[in-house]
C-alpha cells in the first residue's frame, strides 16, 4: 500500500518524528468495553469540538496514552513518512486512519468507534500537525496559548486565563513539537540555544523556552494570530472606547499626528497600532518595521520589514535599530513601529522630528507618564551620551499623542487615557489628558463598571493641524460631546475619577 515504508534502505525517514514516548507495549491493551469493530469507523470530526467532562477525564486517563503510543510507535514504525508527507493534508489523514485501524486490529486493541476517533484524530495531529496544541490552535476565541511544561497548558479567553485538560505525554513529545515548529522558520531550539522566536504558518507569535532554562520542562507561548483584526468599530462594540474616544483617535490618525501607543504585556497594543494604521490614507507611503510581522495594513503603499535574530554562529541579527535607521533612506511618509524596546527610540523620535510625522509606535509602560520615562531610558542605555534635559525636549518636540491601553483586572481591555504632550515645565515634560476611563464601581459578577469622558479641553495643541485637515469641527463636537459634568455644571477635570 502507497505510504508503507519501503525496503530500500536509501528511502529517506522523516528527520523528526513526534515524540517516541515509550516503549511499545506489545500485549493486547483493553480501553473499556469495546462496542465496535475497529474497521467501522466514521470520519473524523473537522471542527474542534468543545470538551466534555468526560472527554476531559479520558484525556487525562493514563491507559489512553498508553494505548495511544503503541499504535503511535506501531504506526511510526511501519508508514513511510516521507511519502507520506507529499500528500495533502486530507489524504495523509485517510492513509493513517487506513493504518491505524489494521494496526488496531493486529496488536488486539479493544475500543469504541468514539474511543477510535478520538485516537485518530489525536495521531493525526501529532504526526502531521502540533499534536495536542492543535485543536487550541483551531480556536478562534483564544488570545493566547500558554505551555508550561508537559502537564500544564493555560489559555486566554474573553481575557481571562483557564487552566485546560490538554497534556502532552511528556516533555520530550512537548520538546519535539516546539522543535517543529521552530525549523519551520528555520531555527532550532535545544539546550545549547534554549530561547526561540517563531512564527506559526497563520502568523501566530511563537516563544520557546527550553530546559535548563525554563526549569520544570519547555515553556511554549503562543499568542495567537487573528485572521480579522479588531477594528475600531469593534473596540466601540466591546466598549473599550466610546463613540467619541473613537472620533478622537480617528482624527488624530488622520491628522498625521505622531503616536506612542503606550501598554502593559497583551493589553492591546498591536490591536490599537493596528486600528490606528487603519486612518491612513491609500495614498501614503508606509514602512513598518517589526521584530515579528503582525501588522495587518490595508493600504496599498506597505513595506513590510522584520528584525532578524543571530543564526547559529551567533551572526547576522539585524536590530530594530537597523531597521530603522534604514527607513529613513526609503522615502517613508509613515514609520510604523511595532514594539520600541531599545535605542531604536532614538531614531523613531529623528524621524518624528524631521518630517515624518504621523508615525507611530508602541511600548511597554502602564501610564503615559510612565511612557516618557521608557523613552528616556530607552535612550539613555543605548549609549547615546545626551543630558536628560535634551531627551526630554526631543520627546516633547517628536511625540504628539500617547494612547494608553489597559487590561483591566476583570479581563477587559480598555483606552484608558488619550493624552497629549505639551511641553516642558522646568525639566519635566507636560502631560495632558484629553480623553481618559474612569471606573466608577464593580457589578455583582465582578465586572467593572465605568465611563470614557474628554477633560473639558476644547483646544488640544493640536487643533491648528486638525484645522489644516479640516477636521476641527469634528474634533471640537466629539470633545464637547464627551464632557461629563459635576453637580455645579462644570465639566469633570483631568484627575477626577
Ligand atoms: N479592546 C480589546 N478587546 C478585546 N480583545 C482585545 C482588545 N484588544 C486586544 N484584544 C485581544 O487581546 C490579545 C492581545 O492583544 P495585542 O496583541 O494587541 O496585545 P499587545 O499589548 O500588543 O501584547 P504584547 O505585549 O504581547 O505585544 C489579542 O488576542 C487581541 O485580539
Ligand atoms: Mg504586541
Amino acid at each position: 500500500m502507497f505510504g508503507r515504508r519501503t525496503n530500500d534502505p536509501a528511502a529517506p525517514r522523516r528527520a523528526a518524528p513526534p515524540p517516541p514516548v515509550a516503549a511499545p507495549v506489545a500485549k493486547p491493551v483493553e480501553m473499556k468495553a469495546a462496542t465496535a469493530p475497529a474497521s467501522a469507523a466514521a470520519p473524523p470530526p473537522a471542527a474542534p469540538k468543545v470538551e466534555s467532562p468526560v472527554e476531559a477525564q479520558r484525556r487525562h486517563s493514563e491507559e489512553y496514552y498508553d494505548v495511544k503510543t503503541t499504535v503511535f510507535n506501531a504506526l511510526i514504525d511501519t508508514i513511510d513518512l516521507t511519502q507520506l508527507a507529499k500528500l495533502d493534508s486530507a489524504a495523509a489523514r485517510e492513509e493513517i486512519r487506513d493504518i491505524v485501524s489494521e494496526i488496531i486490529q493486529i496488536k488486539n486493541v479493544v475500543m469504541s468507534i468514539a474511543e477510535q476517533e478520538e485516537l485518530l484524530e489525536d495521531i493525526c495531529n501529532d504526526v502531521l500537525g502540533y499534536g495536542p496544541l492543535e485543536p487550541l490552535l483551531a480556536r478562534d476565541d483564544i488570545a493566547d496559548i500558554m505551555v508550561n511544561g508537559a502537564h500544564t497548558t493555560f489559555i486566554e479567553v474573553g481575557g481571562k486565563v483557564q487552566k485546560t485538560s490538554v497534556r502532552f505525554a511528556d516533555n520530550a513529545q512537548l520538546m519535539n513539537i516546539c522543535q517543529r515548529i521552530v525549523s519551520q522558520v528555520g531555527r532550532r531550539v535545544d539546550e545549547s540555544s534554549p530561547i526561540c522566536d517563531a512564527r506559526l504558518p497563520d502568523g501566530s507569535r511563537v516563544n520557546v523556552i527550553a530546559t535548563p532554562l525554563a526549569i520544570d520542562g519547555p515553556a511554549l507561548t503562543i499568542r495567537k494570530f487573528k485572521k480579522d483584526r479588531l477594528k475600531l468599530e469593534q473596540l466601540l462594540k466591546f466598549g473599550s472606547i466610546s463613540a467619541q474616544g473613537k472620533t478622537l483617535l480617528e482624527i488624530i490618525g488622520r491628522v498625521r499626528c505622531n503616536i506612542v501607543v503606550s501598554g502593559g504585556t497583551g493589553s492591546g497594543k498591536t490591536t490599537l497600532l493596528n486600528c490606528l494604521s487603519a486612518t491612513i490614507d491609500n495614498d501614503e507611503r508606509i514602512i513598518t518595521c517589526e521584530d515579528s510581522a503582525e501588522l495587518q495594513l490595508q493600504q496599498p503603499h506597505v513595506v513590510r520589514l522584520e528584525t532578524r535574530p543571530p543564526n547559529l554562529e551567533g551572526e547576522g541579527a539585524i536590530s530594530m535599530r537597523e531597521l530603522v535607521k534604514n527607513c529613513l533612506r526609503m522615502r517613508p511618509e509613515r514609520i510604523i513601529v511595532g514594539e520600541v524596546r531599545g535605542p531604536e527610540a532614538f531614531d523613531l523620535l529623528q524621524a518624528m522630528n524631521t518630517g515624518h510625522d504621523g508615525s507611530m509606535g508602541t511600548l511597554h509602560a502602564n501610564s503615559p507618564r510612565e511612557a516618557i520615562g521608557r523613552i528616556e531610558s530607552m535612550i539613555m542605555m543605548g549609549g547615546f551620551s545626551l543630558p536628560s534635559r535634551t531627551i526630554r525636549e526631543m520627546i516633547v518636540g517628536s511625540v504628539d499623542v500617547i494612547v494608553q491601553a489597559s487590561r483591566l483586572r476583570d479581563g477587559s481591555r480598555k483606552i484608558t487615557h488619550i493624552t497629549e504632550v505639551v511641553g516642558m515645565e522646568g525639566d519635566v515634560v507636560t502631560l495632558q489628558n484629553l480623553f481618559v476611563y474612569d471606573i466608577t464601581g464593580e457589578d455583582a459578577n465582578g465586572k467593572l463598571i465605568g465611563r470614557h469622558r474628554s477633560t473639558g479641553i476644547a483646544r488640544p495643541r493640536f487643533y491648528e493641524r486638525a484645522q489644516y485637515y479640516n477636521e476641527h469641527e469634528r474634533l471640537t463636537a466629539a470633545l464637547a460631546a464627551a464632557e461629563v459634568m459635576d453637580e455645579d455644571g462644570n465639566p469633570l477635570g483631568e484627575n477626577h475619577g
